[in-house]
């Protein structure tokens, strides 16, 4: 199974449903939809409008972020893993680099994990190095500090997806070299294996300016389960010729 996520980040109105539609209205007819998942991330704004409007239809809404409590608190600004998922929605984006910048650390991540996963929600976890760790050869040790300090053996692996993002290829046009990024999905399945004592890892996706022009390239990376989309996410025919491409 592939994985097609669109992270919005700060965009979208209510209008912006028509995105969702054209792009429903292409999965539903595409003779590979039985090969992928789409998922989209809209801002919390839309999120229950968004997910009841997707029952049923072969799109999947998720958050792209949650604060570090469980159900109700006295947080004012804070929405929390339980009323996400109250919302209606199935996903959910955690450790995204923007908010591992704005001060999320791996234990306000560990308890973002622990609550979304405590109420049914599917994570998406995102990992990757910034250019520096890049720089010094810093890539694998960063990426298995990211991973081992936030997940647990007792994890449910089932409801985990891995994302790899490398922090100087989101939104910049640059993407890693096809034996770098191979490297680099095969370590990070490597230390899944090892945290989880299984050789069955959850997906591993690549996320960082992917686009209808560049996917032809990973999707020669068997290995890589899927793609966090951003950029691309916010134009139904971007995301559309994104899926058409990778199966081309
Ligand atoms: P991008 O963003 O596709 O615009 O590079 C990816 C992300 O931040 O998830």
């Amino acid at each position: 199974m592939r994985y097609f996520i669109g992270n919005w980040k700060m965009f979208g109105v209510p209008k912006s449903i028509k995105i969702i539609d054209k792009i429903n209205f292409f999965v539903r007819r595409d003779k590979n939809r039985n090969k992928y998942r789409v998922i989209i991330t809209p801002p919390l704004t839309l999120l229950g409008s968004f997910a009841k409007h997707c029952k049923g239809k072969a799109i999947n809404i998720g958050a792209q972020n949650c604060f570090d409590k469980d159900l109700f608190s006295s947080n004012t600004g804070a929405v929390s893993p339980y009323m996400i998922k109250k919302s209606g929605s199935k996903f959910i984006i955690i450790g995204h680099s923007d908010n591992r910048l704005e001060g999320d650390n791996n234990l306000i991540l560990k308890n973002k994990v622990k609550f979304a996963l405590k109420n049914n929600l599917k994570v998406i976890f995102c990992i990757g190095e910034n250019k520096k760790q890049k720089k010094n050869k810093k890539t694998f040790i960063t990426l298995k500090q990211q991973l081992s300090k936030v997940l647990e053996k007792k994890f449910n692996k089932q409801n985990l997806i891995i994302a790899y993002e490398p922090i100087w290829s989101i939104g910049t046009g640059t993407i890693p070299s096809g034996e770098d990024l191979l490297n680099n999905t095969v370590f990070i399945k490597n230390t899944l294996k090892k945290i989880f004592n299984s050789k069955k890892t959850p997906p591993v996706l690549y996320g960082g300016s992917v686009g209808s022009d560049n996917i032809g390239k990973f999707s020669k990376i068997k290995i890589i389960d899927g793609f966090l989309i951003g950029g691309a996410s916010k134009s139904s025919k971007k995301f559309i010729d994104i899926i058409k491409n990778y199966y081309r």
